[in-house]
């Protein structure tokens, strides 16, 4: 995120006592059948179960195309979507699941599970569901504030209730690298610890100076080990969430430069850009490829992301590396020079059987033949990624961006102002995407930026309830989308939640 756009307001201190608590009386009644997301089909038939009861009930279970095929009557539904569908009727002794996959099994389920949460007298019903996008993403930024593994697990089992597939995991940026590495110590032995906590004392008020060595008193940080890493994977993969690391180049790479300064470009002080890669050294090559081998060995994920966005390429222009790289590649400007490393990464990640996502800003100096966009900057790097045959991820700031503050009540309220019905406002089949391009958007994705978040409470409060908003456009047809429904099972929602021991923002009730 641009940290120059952001305006810090002076936080409230009474706005840490917006929690869900002390709202109950005000809450709108559950109806009985609610779920986030909504599903595509729901009757409503004679009957309820008690919630209590509804997940003891005998569950008949049966995977087999040919009888989901059946239940969908006709519709045709793509591979993807398929895999994820499920049949379900819930009926007063007894609950049948049909399903093509495991995978819709699981999500028949945790419609289960959220429909026992939000009522107490679950009608009986007949459901018939799958998912309108194929990815339905979170990010997590672990590097400006770094959060932990048990406090990750307890963010992936919200979105599995919620039918999010996609844990996007930030592990690395200028404040500190996240993941160990074995061929690089330094990493994590340096620059995974600061000696002050909150990234803006440290960032702005540059206080305590840059990273301090693993074991110094009072050092804040931490990082992932491989074990860690394998624990959250498993616990991701139970519960169909595909985890995708972020390894960004070259720019946001100020802690790999404190930790390698050989990776600076061949000027005084690294020259005038000091977060970048020198793109023209081979040298940066070789730790690039080193580095995700160790990732590439760790995470079974399809895609990793290379991150691409915000480098200051001004070292670039007279860095003598830099220069010779562009010379003998042929490369007009510093712009081309970054989508050379972009494309070298790709073909690098190729041929370990991997596919690159990046930031909106890789479409600059020419995409790489292959690569999926993550469009942040509003939608047009999306929409012009579409127009050249890419994938998209849609990540608008302006509607994803959850450290945007969603009231100016709350706790350390930064950025745009972004509530929940806005969230919600947002479709990622964005205004001229054609039908036949339509395949190219993979979905959407909120993403929790830290600078101003270093609590997990806080982060928690910043997620929730917007990460249900992101969850119900992910999965839920446009046309089934209804924002006073949805306002009504998202504030209940928001009440479970809290008694499960999230902290989710709920607006004060304002008083009469
Ligand atoms: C970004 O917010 N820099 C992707
Ligand atoms: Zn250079």
């Amino acid at each position: 995120m641009i940290l120059k756009k952001i305006t810090l307001i002076t936080a409230c201190a009474c706005t840490l006592l917006l929690t869900a608590c002390g709202v109950k009386d005000s809450l709108p009644q559950p109806e009985p059948a609610d779920l986030i997301p909504a599903p595509v089909e729901l009757t409503v038939r004679s009957g309820s179960v008690c919630s209590h009861k509804l997940e003891t009930l005998p569950q008949k279970v049966i995977i087999s195309e040919k009888a989901l095929l059946n239940r969908l009557n006709g519709k045709t539904l793509t591979d993807w979507q398929l895999k994820s569908a499920y049949w379900m009727e819930i009926g007063k002794r007894k609950v049948k699941i049909e399903a093509a996959d495991e995978q819709g099994v699981f999500y028949a389920r945790q419609s289960l599970r959220m429909m026992a949460a939000l009522d107490s007298a679950v009608s009986c019903c007949t459901i018939l569901d799958w998912p309108r996008f194929q990815y339905r993403g979170v990010m997590l930024d672990e590097s400006r504030h770094y959060q932990g593994k048990e406090f990750l697990l307890k963010q992936l089992e919200m979105m599995a209730l919620l039918k999010l597939n996609r844990f996007h995991f930030h592990l690395v940026d200028n404040p500190g690298w996240r993941m160990q590495i074995d061929a690089y110590p330094h990493l994590t032995q340096l620059t995974a610890w600061r000696p002050v906590a909150y990234f803006w004392d440290w960032e702005v008020n540059a206080i305590g100076g840059d990273f301090v060595e693993e074991g110094t008193p009072n050092a804040y940080g931490g990082y992932y080990t491989k074990k860690d890493i394998a624990e959250i994977l498993a616990f991701a993969h139970e519960r169909h969430i595909e985890v995708i690391p972020e390894i960004e180049m070259p720019g946001h790479n100020y802690e790999t430069r404190a930790a390698y300064p050989e990776l600076a470009c061949s000027l005084p002080d690294g020259g005038p850009s000091k977060r970048e890669l020198c793109p023209g050294k081979e040298s940066t090559y070789k730790f690039l490829e080193n580095v995700l081998i160790e990732v590439f060995d760790v995470f079974p994920s399809q895609y990793i992301h290379i991150g691409g966005d915000e480098a200051g390429k001004k070292s670039w222009e007279t860095c003598p590396d830099c220069q010779a790289r562009m010379k003998s590649e042929g490369l007009k400007n510093v712009e081309e020079l970054q989508s050379y490393m972009i494309r070298r990464m790709e073909s690098f990640a190729h041929k370990h059987g991997k596919r690159i996502i990046g930031w909106d800003e890789i479409l600059e100096g020419g995409l790489a033949p292959d690569a999926t966009v993550m469009s942040w900057r509003g939608t047009e790097g999306g929409l012009k990624a579409i127009s050249q045959g890419h994938d998209v991820i849609f990540t608008p700031s302006h509607f994803c961006y959850l450290d945007f503050h969603q009231d100016s009540t709350q706790y350390r309220p930064v950025g745009r102002h972004l509530p929940l019905e806005k969230v919600y406002s947002f479709d990622p089949m964005v205004e001229g995407i054609s039908k036949a391009d339509a395949h190219h958007v993979l979905g959407i994705q909120g993403n929790l930026w830290t600078e101003w978040v270093m609590e997990p409470w806080h982060a928690e409060m910043m997620l929730y309830p917007r990460v249900f908003a992101i969850a119900e456009t992910g999965w839920t047809p446009a046309e089934k989308k209804d924002w006073p429904t949805f306002e009504r099972r998202a504030s209940i929602l928001s009440k479970v939640a809290h008694d499960w021991g999230y902290n989710v923002f709920v607006k004060p009730i304002p008083h009469k």
